[in-house]
């Protein structure tokens, strides 16, 4: 039994159907929250038996003239059980605090359980820990405004140059990642934190052992079944 939760962020990732069914099929466990892009969804989730099905992002609106986006509606059609807003490559694209509050309150009156990303950039954590709680408290403050019923709300905290493909080959120590959840626990009591950023079948333990960390959100591990089972072994071992 699976304790903890694992998510796997394929990000845009694999390309085609065919390749997505089959990775999800190898990594069908209980715990496991699985978000391909959503072109995948439908069939992806039609597969699972296990796992639940996530999405990587979502609009705020549930229907109307908007072009290319994809209504927390639709998300609860397929059957999706969590949503990833404001993953930190989302943020660098240009979506805002204000964006990702307006994402977070339409997912939850429609349904799906909402994966809140936030995270320092290096700059921040170069000035110390005590900065980069405070950049972490400012984005959830923002996010979180008028956000009430927080129930359904998990916080991922993901250093922004801890994620491998960051390209500072730096990693966050669980040690660190473990008192930052205890930080973000404390802000928002009752609220349930995962750690992301460069986790792999090796440290996936040292992070999740944390009895404050709810789990892991993973990228690019995510991407290899037999490495990803791993994690989730480590995981369930905790
Ligand atoms: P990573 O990505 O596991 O490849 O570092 C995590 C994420 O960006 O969510």
């Amino acid at each position: 039994m699976n304790k903890k939760l694992i998510v796997a962020n394929w990000k845009m990732n694999p390309t085609t159907e065919k390749a997505a069914v089959l990775l999800a099929k190898q990594v069908d466990f209980k715990g496991v929250v699985i978000c391909p892009p959503f072109e995948f969804l439908n069939r992806v989730g039609a597969g699972l038996k296990k796992a639940s099905l996530g999405a990587q992002d979502v609009f705020w609106k549930e229907q109307g003239a908007f072009t290319g986006e994809i209504s927390p509606l639709m998300l609860k059609d397929a059957d999706v059980k969590y949503v990833i807003i404001g993953h930190s490559e989302r943020r660098a694209l240009g979506e805002t605090d204000e964006m990702i509050n307006l994402k977070i309150k339409a997912s939850l009156r429609a349904g799906p359980k909402v994966i809140l990303c936030v995270g320092e950039p290096l700059a921040v954590r170069r000035r110390g820990l005590s900065a980069a709680r405070s950049f972490v408290l400012n984005q959830l403050k923002s996010d979180l405004r008028g956000v009430s019923d927080r129930r359904n709300v998990l916080v991922a905290y993901e250093p922004i140059w801890a994620i491998s493909t960051s390209g500072t080959g730096l990693t966050d120590t669980p040690e660190k990642a473990g008192q930052m959840a205890e930080y973000i626990k404390k802000s928002l009591p009752g609220i349930k934190v995962l750690y992301g950023g460069s986790v792999t079948s090796k440290n996936a333990a040292s992070f999740v052992k944390y009895p404050g960390l709810y789990g892991a959100l993973v990228g690019g591990a995510s991407l290899r079944a037999a490495e990803f089972k791993k994690i989730i072994k480590a995981a369930a071992g905790q």
